[in-house]
């Protein structure tokens, strides 16, 4: 059993753990829309041809925030062709996913699944093939009440209201070659800083997020992101992140310490931009919007899309299943997300349904929860109030990648109204269980602090997925050993698992 101390204290806060943490994003890429959340022919189908049973784990899962309509695809998309009567609507080719996309399921549906479902959207207009007029036009059909054309436009479609849409997305992954009308980091600065500053001055309310480097392993990486600071700083808010960790390729102790790298990550996106800060004389801050990251088994074959005069809609691609050890990689990227509260003050997790997904469908059938599902769920609905600092005392292994690593990683959440505390934990150790000792007694002064609850996710064989006819057999499960013992919790927790405790 390797011995294991956080140090927590309720003086020492990063920051509030931030809803807008807790996003997802929703493709036009695979089968994520269509069969996906929408599928008129299942049965749980409402009106509009969404599957409310996957609106119902949407809502289990805690999504706050969904971003549409891509990703890759956004820089080929003419938003239009998605408005107005469906009999209307062309069938177009989706260039950065080889695919057909019959436009059954445009802005106006998007926004109907948003408000049944309880999310806030975020959107992305096309910086790739397009630019500022139909940024403009796009954010006119959504914010503008009525009395100008695109306002008027939607109205006519039968959206009285105006959506009065915040965060919006400024391209998406700018840098990338494969992204349709790549640019350089100059040509996107200045196309950015133009777009938000138009965007502006029609809806002065948004927040805007420019692209950073599409990962860190870009070789523009930071270069990029002071480029286009420089140019766009004072024009918005976030700047955004995108990181996949993905295939174990054998190395299952680097992969397990996976969220090294997303920590490393934010610090250098961070550093970009406070350099922009310093060199520009700004006052305020930009933050990062973490808004694509996963797993992601890139390497798979359902991850090659389509070619030749194979243009499919809707094709199986990036159906990812994710198992124990998948769920114990994500669980570590939200402590990573949450202990940097501070400065990420948005994150998508990549995507919804079926595409990289927590949540799988069947065309007209089942759906069910993959292992990632389960700590996203309980962090989002269990982190409340405020993030705080977190002494970690632990044993190191050693990795190909990182180096040594602590067996162990926690994040722990205060809620200052109630006193109640959560605690997420991974034990990455592929052999030796953990005993995680917390010393409690200054997270309260009303009385002792009680074990509430006490998970963990793990599994002797660590590559156990889900799958339609079994998603149940591994799930969070009690974990009896947790107590508090004269102001000491203490647990003991298993090999490769990631664990939740909740204090009251
Ligand atoms: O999420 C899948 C793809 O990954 C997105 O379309 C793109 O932005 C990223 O490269």
């Amino acid at each position: 059993m390797l011995p294991v101390t956080l140090t927590l204290d309720p003086a020492f806060t990063v920051g509030p753990v931030r809803r807008r943490t807790f996003g997802s994003f929703v493709e036009h890429l695979g089968r994520c829309v269509y069969t996906g959340i929408h599928d008129p022919e299942h049965a749980s189908a409402d009106e509009n041809g969404f599957r409310e049973d996957v609106i119902e784990m949407t809502r289990e899962l805690g999504i706050s925030t969904v971003r549409y309509p891509g990703g890759n695809f956004v820089s080929g998309y003419r938003w239009e062709d998605g408005v107005g009567p469906r009999e209307d609507r062309p069938t177009r080719l989706d260039l950065a996913w080889h695919s057909s996309d019959p436009n059954l399921v445009g802005l106006d549906e998007f926004m109907e699944w948003a408000r049944k479902t309880g999310v806030e959207p975020m959107m992305a207009v096309n910086l790739g093939t397009r630019g500022i007029q139909e940024a403009l036009d796009l954010l006119e059909y959504c914010n503008v009440p009525g009395g100008t054309h695109f306002s008027d436009l939607r109205r006519a479609n039968g959206h009285e209201e105006p959506y009065r849409i915040t965060m919006w997305c400024l391209g998406n992954e700018m840098d990338g070659p494969w992204q349709i009308g790549h640019k350089t980091a100059e040509e996107y600065a200045r196309l950015a800083a133009e777009t938000a500053r138009a965007m502006r001055l029609l809806d002065p309310t948004i927040e805007l997020v420019v692209c950073g480097s599409s990962s860190s392993d870009m070789p523009t990486f930071g270069t990029w992101e002071a480029t286009v600071l420089a140019e766009t700083y004072e024009h918005v808010d976030y700047i955004s992140a995108h990181a996949y960790y993905w295939e174990e390729d054998g190395d299952l102790a680097s992969f397990l310490a996976s969220a090294v790298d997303m920590d490393h990550f934010i610090e250098s996106v961070t550093a970009a931009a406070d350099y922009v800060r310093a060199a520009g004389k700004h006052t305020k801050r930009i933050n990062i919007s973490f808004d694509e990251w996963n797993v992601w088994y890139q390497k798979r074959a359902e991850s090659k899309p389509p070619t030749g005069d194979d243009w499919p809609v809707a094709p199986v691609l990036l159906e990812d299943q994710y198992n124990v050890a998948d769920a114990v990689v994500v669980g570590n990227l939200i402590i990573s997300l949450l202990r940097n509260t501070d400065r990420v003050h948005a994150a998508s997790l990549a995507q919804l349904v079926n595409v990289i997904a927590p949540i799988m469908t069947e065309p007209g059938g089942r759906s069910w929860k993959q292992t990632i599902f389960h700590p996203f769920a309980q962090a989002s609905q269990h982190a409340v109030g405020d993030v705080l600092q977190v002494g970690i005392d632990a044993p190191t292994y050693d990795t190909a990648r990182f180096g040594a690593v602590p067996v162990a990683d926690a994040v722990a959440t205060r809620d200052p109204e109630t006193g109640a505390v959560s605690i997420f934990a991974v034990n990455r150790s592929l052999t030796e269980a953990t005993t995680i000792s917390v010393d409690v007694r200054s997270l309260t002064t009303a009385g002792d602090l009680e074990v509430v609850e006490s998970t963990s996710l793990s599994n002797p064989d660590h590559t156990w997925a889900a799958t339609a006819d079994d998603s149940t057999s591994v799930l969070p499960r009690d974990n009896d050993t947790a107590k508090v013992v004269d102001g000491v919790l203490t647990v003991e927790v298993p090999p490769v698992s990631w664990n939740m405790i909740r204090l009251g």
